[in-house]
């Protein structure tokens, strides 16, 4: 089959390798439908991850139809659509019974990280009745790939672990497809405003018809006077960090009211500096968390339901044969007016 492999920092290319097999009894092999390139894709590429080694199938995001299962899979068979979580869970270790599927002890974020991944013709699952969902008949396909990993981040990493409140005020640094992911489920939960922040005017103007109250470009403007002039000198209730930097983890220190609560989501690969001398006082909550798609389920029904319309963060389409044109194209994402891209095997 064809697969996207990573070959070391700097290098990928499309390789020709053996298709999966099953190699334990929990295992299933999807052939994949559609795939798509993560952030974290990028990070891999740069030599951010040094746990993804050379020879690795990247991609953790995809939908497909089930070729093959083992002895022990019980919820799936040969052509099952299904969509699979960037997670994989065996559902049966302690941190699996407490919903950290993140922390799976045979499992977690493996896919595409320490064993082959989706952006091939075919994937191997291990822990399959933990790890795929039955595709909702007569939904887009297409949109779903965004409930493989970006929407549940955005959900329990931004939404869920930044408090979202009716009525209450909400600041999300980074308008990339996981802050946008953030932006579109906080609406579940009616905040009164959305203050959507980035460097790039497009992703705003994107935000701004997803449903964000108020944007600001940290470039030009003032973000921390703009967002207290909106919240009536009080800072905001939620702020949501979805870059990874420094810079936006104190700017969400900047941003956060007495009382409120940092979530963040964003992949840091250096250490940032905590202001205790300002923020002691103030009552505020800072949690950080890897996704654990334990929502997923329940977005797939707001999807079934219309509330949740992801196939919104699709921007391109590219054949698995030209995916090296993808990932330039990603990769350059303000140049491009790039969100998602969809990549057919
Ligand atoms: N916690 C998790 O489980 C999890 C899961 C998936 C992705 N992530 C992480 O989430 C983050 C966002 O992912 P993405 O795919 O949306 O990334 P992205 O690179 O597409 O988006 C980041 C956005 O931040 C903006 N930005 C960069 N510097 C900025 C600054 N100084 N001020 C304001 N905006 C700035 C960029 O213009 C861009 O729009 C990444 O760090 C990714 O690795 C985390
Ligand atoms: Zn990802
Ligand atoms: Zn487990």
């Amino acid at each position: 089959m064809k697969a996207l492999v990573y070959e070391g920092p700097g290098r990928i290319a499309l390789q020709d390798r053996p298709d999966p097999v099953i190699q334990a009894p929990g295992d299933a092999v999807v052939r994949l439908v559609k795939t798509t390139i993560c952030g974290t894709d990028l990070h891999i590429l740069k030599g951010d991850v040094p746990t993804c080694e050379p020879g690795r199938i990247l991609g953790h995001e995809g939908v497909g139809v089930v070729e093959a299962v083992g002895s022990a899979v019980s919820d799936f068979k040969p052509g099952d659509r299904v969509l699979i979580s960037c997670i994989t869970a065996c559902g049966k270790c302690d941190y699996c019974k407490r919903g950290m599927y993140s922390h799976c002890t045979t499992g977690g974020w493996i896919l595409g990280h320490r064993i082959d991944g989706t952006q091939a013709e075919k994937v191997r699952i291990p822990h399959a009745d933990g790890s795929l969902h039955h595709l909702p008949p007569g939904v887009d396909e297409e949109a779903l790939v965004m409930l493989s990993d970006i929407l549940p981040t955005g959900y329990e990493c931004g939404v869920l672990n930044g408090q979202v409140q009716p009525g209450s005020t909400v600041a999300i640094v980074g308008a990339g497809p996981v802050g946008l992911a953030a932006l579109l489920t906080a609406q579940f939960y009616a905040p009164a405003q959305i203050i959507m922040i980035d460097l790039d005017d497009h992703r705003l103007e994107v935000a701004r018809q997803f449903g964000a109250t108020h944007v600001l470009n940290s470039g030009r403007d003032d973000v921390v006077a703009g967002a207290r002039a909106l919240t009536g000198g009080r800072g905001v209730d939620t702020a949501i960090e979805a870059v990874g930097v420094p810079a936006t983890f104190t700017l969400c220190e900047d941003l956060i009211g007495a009382g409120g609560t940092v979530a963040v989501l964003g992949v840091h690969g250096v250490k940032v500096d905590f202001h205790l001398e300002r923020l002691w006082s103030h009552n505020i909550t800072l949690r950080t968390r890897l996704v654990d798609t334990v929502t997923t389920p329940m977005l797939l029904k707001t999807v079934v339901a219309g509330t949740l319309q992801p196939g919104q963060l699709i921007t391109h389409h590219f054949a698995l044969a030209d995916i090296m044109n993808a990932y330039q194209t990603f990769g350059a994402a303000a140049a491009n007016h790039t969100l998602k891209v969809i990549i057919s095997p």
